[in-house]
């Protein structure tokens, strides 16, 4: 087999065969094919796509590429959640515990973040003491007790996705449907879940721009859980705007305890419980999704899942009191309110911009190896359908860097106005099962 001729098939749109997407991925990873030849696959993939099958046969490829993670020690359906990315997306801190709560097992594997969008292994670590790398016994063994435990990705699970995602993101092919649906699903299939409950988000800040998109791309994984025998259940989020108020590692934190305490963003709190509960109805807890949501809003009242947050924290070796102490949490030097240039209504945010601010503050990384600051970030004071006046703060920028121009510069134009009152955002678009 040639990777030339497999390039020339695809960008005829011909169906490429197991054999040869198995050629394709071992020959990637191992170094023999180079990225030049990869990289014009992938665009030929971007623009002919690939139809069921072929997105089947490059999840396994993706899956076989590396270890499998084997969680059959862990008693119970083990159920895993997976966001397509966004901005001030803390769904995952706030559904560890919740999920775990009701004895549904939850065994997360998460990874940092790169670019506009923050990793839940990034947000957690802005927690003193809090250790994302357990050995393998420890975290099986805190999910048979527990139910809940956390790890950073291992280096060797799926390492052909993380090597393509990498070269996705500087040849302009990360938006396409069969890419993105084959490097959610091979990453949760060899992390070892039984059932998958993903968030698909949509708009400015998200990969996929319209409700369409979305659909096809969350229609995608489910039928790729399908075919793999893993009960996959996707929800269809709002990504017009960031998720919550918050933005940045420890500031996420902190809205997290807000939800778990009752106080959180109307948005965030409908997302986060949203996912949550359908976790719980796969994962056996609960016979349908009403049930579910009504039960884990009681526990956010009762203060059983600010407690169940906190034992999360203890044991992984982080230090709890920033839970009734935020200011505990890292506290950057620098607060600049950004204002509003204009009377009216707030009409749109992109949210895309935004997460590159606060990548620019310092929360967030340009290249993999970068350091982040988990005290950078910012706080969203008006979203979406809010009235303000010109000289109103819409937003506050945390920093420890003394040059922030430009990120206030981009916070500004991010935001657009109208005369009119919006009409209210969907928190939540559909569910597909
Ligand atoms: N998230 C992933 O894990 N992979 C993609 O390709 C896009 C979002």
């Amino acid at each position: 087999m040639r990777m030339v001729d497999l390039i020339q098939k695809k960008k005829q749109g011909i169906k490429l065969t197991r054999d040869e997407i198995g050629f394709i991925i071992a020959g990637y990873t191992s170094g023999e094919v180079p990225d030049y030849q990869m990289a014009a696959l992938l665009m030929a993939i971007y623009f002919r796509g690939m139809d069921k099958e072929e997105i089947a046969n490059l999840t396994l490829a993706y899956v076989n590429s590396g270890d499998k993670l084997d969680l059959t020690a862990i008693k119970g359906i083990k159920v895993d959640k997976h966001s397509t990315g966004g901005v001030g997306d803390k769904v995952s801190l706030i559904i560890i515990p919740l999920v775990a709560s009701v004895g549904v097992p939850v065994a997360k594997m998460s990874g940092r973040g790169l670019g506009h969008t923050g990793g839940t292994i990034d947000k957690l670590e802005a927690i003193a003491g809090f250790n994302t790398a357990l050995p393998k016994d420890k975290f099986i063994s805190h999910v048979n007790t527990y139910k809940m435990a956390i790890a950073g990705q291992s280096a060797n699970l799926t390492p052909a996705d993380k090597k393509i995602y990498a070269l996705r993101d500087v040849t302009a092919t990360v938006d396409s449907v069969p890419l993105i649906a084959s490097s959610v699903m091979s990453k949760k299939i060899a992390s070892g879940a039984d059932a998958i409950v993903l968030d698909v988000k949509v708009g400015s800040g998200a990969f996929m721009k319209s409700i369409a998109q979305a659909k096809e791309l969350a229609t995608t994984m489910v039928e790729i859980g399908k075919s793999l025998n893993r009960k996959t259940i996707a929800v269809i989020t709002d990504m017009s705007q960031p998720l919550g108020n918050e933005i940045g590692n420890a500031n996420e934190v902190k809205e997290a305890i807000e939800v778990l305490t009752g106080k959180g963003a109307k948005d965030l709190t409908a997302v986060a419980l949203t996912i949550a509960a359908h976790m719980t109805v796969v994962g056996g807890a609960y016979p349908d999704f009403e049930l579910a949501y009504s039960n884990l809003e009681q526990l956010v009242r009762s203060g059983k899942a600010i407690e169940k947050f906190k034992q999360f924290v203890v044991i992984q070796g982080g230090n709890p009191e920033f839970i009734y102490k935020p200011d505990r949490l890292p506290q950057a030097k620098n607060h600049i309110e950004v204002k509003s240039l204009k009377n009216g209504f707030v009409a749109a945010i992109n949210a895309e911009a935004i997460g590159v601010a606060a990548m620019l503050l310092g929360a967030g990384r340009k290249k993999k190896d970068d350091l982040i600051d988990y005290s950078a970030g910012l706080t969203m004071v008006h979203k979406i359908g809010d009235k303000v006046n010109a000289g109103d703060t819409i937003c506050i920028l945390h920093t420890n860097l003394d040059e922030h121009e430009e990120a206030e510069a981009i916070v500004k134009s991010a935001y657009k106005y109208s005369d009119s009152e919006p009409l209210p955002i969907h928190y939540i678009y559909d569910v597909i099962q």
